[in-house]
């Protein structure tokens, strides 16, 4: 039997009691029952405590994005180095295979395009995450846009009142309106009102006094990866997050319009689960998109 100090120093596959006593690896989930506890394990890796989440969702409001034209021959060959699929309901059923046996963070609510106002979200069925054994439903919430705020927020409401009755997690998304600030003090709120609406985790972006966002989040925060960056950068945006205390990251354009997403994921993998820093993961990226 693993002795005390093993536990503490994670070597029990993270399943032990951590150093600041928490007996689960996830954030605030200490309290939940098996089931979610179960699903959030397949989310977060039992040992770093980290995902890195694959997020091409896009397509719902964008349509076929850049690096979204094909999801077979853009998306499939990553899947092996996701530890999370983040997309539609549509998408999973025609263009992912069934046994990949990757976790599904279900995207749940669905509503306007680009082409109209952003962010009039409605909540899809919850049964359907049922029947597609997601692990995961993501629900937007848009925080300080007057016309979407409310029935966003219900949408979150309910789709914790529902899937805990199935021992699904909820992840809140804060979107960021056009006239949004993109600070701590936003992304804060917005993240907190996720976390005291039931959210098991929340998806926000990374800015300046990050660590305080996080510190006022009592579950695990990822941050979306946002436009696309220089590797380098999405690198060390991906180690400063994590380095103020992210719970990993829901990426989407950072990697799959990446010049190589294979190798891009695998560096993103590495900075996340191993802490390797940004120079490295941009040199394990070049080795790998040789
Ligand atoms: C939008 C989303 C997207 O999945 C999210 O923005 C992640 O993608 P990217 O890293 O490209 O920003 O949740 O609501």
């Amino acid at each position: 039997m693993a002795d005390l100090d093993d536990l503490r120093e994670g070597t029990n596959f993270g399943l032990g009691i951590d150093k600041e006593g928490q007996s689960f690896h996830v954030k605030g989930a200490e309290n939940l029952p098996w089931g979610m506890k179960d699903r959030l394990s397949r989310i977060f890796n039992p040992k770093s405590g980290k995902t890195v989440m694959l997020a091409f969702d896009h397509g719902f409001i964008m349509g076929p994005t850049s690096g979204l034209e094909r999801i077979d021959l853009s998306i499939v060959p990553l899947i092996e180095y996701a530890d999370c699929l983040m997309c539609t309901r549509g998408i999973l059923r025609s263009v992912i295979p069934a046994n990949t046996t990757k976790p599904v963070c279900l995207r749940s609510d669905a509503g306007t395009s680009v082409l109209t106002e952003l962010n009039d979200n409605v909540l899809i069925d919850i049964e359907d995450a049922i029947r597609l054994n997601a692990s995961a439903m993501a629900v937007m919430l848009a925080i300080g846009e007057a016309a979407h705020e409310a029935k966003t927020v219900a949408n979150l409401y309910k789709a914790v009142d529902g899937a805990s009755r199935y021992g699904i997690p909820v992840m809140g998304v804060t979107a960021v309106g056009k006239q949004m600030a993109r600070d701590a003090r936003y992304f804060g709120l917005a993240s907190r009102i996720c976390a005291e609406n039931g959210a098991n985790i929340v998806k926000t972006y990374y800015c300046e006094g990050f660590e305080k966002v996080v510190a006022a989040c009592p579950v695990p925060v990822v941050i979306a990866g946002g436009k696309k960056l220089p590797e380098k950068e999405a690198l060390e945006l991906c180690y400063k997050a994590i380095n103020d205390g992210a719970a990993g990251v829901d990426m989407g354009r950072n990697v799959f319009q990446s010049d190589s997403p294979v190798a891009m994921i695998q560096a993103v993998h590495a900075v996340v689960h191993q802490g390797i820093t940004p120079e490295q993961g941009y040199e394990m990226y070049l080795d790998l998109a040789k």
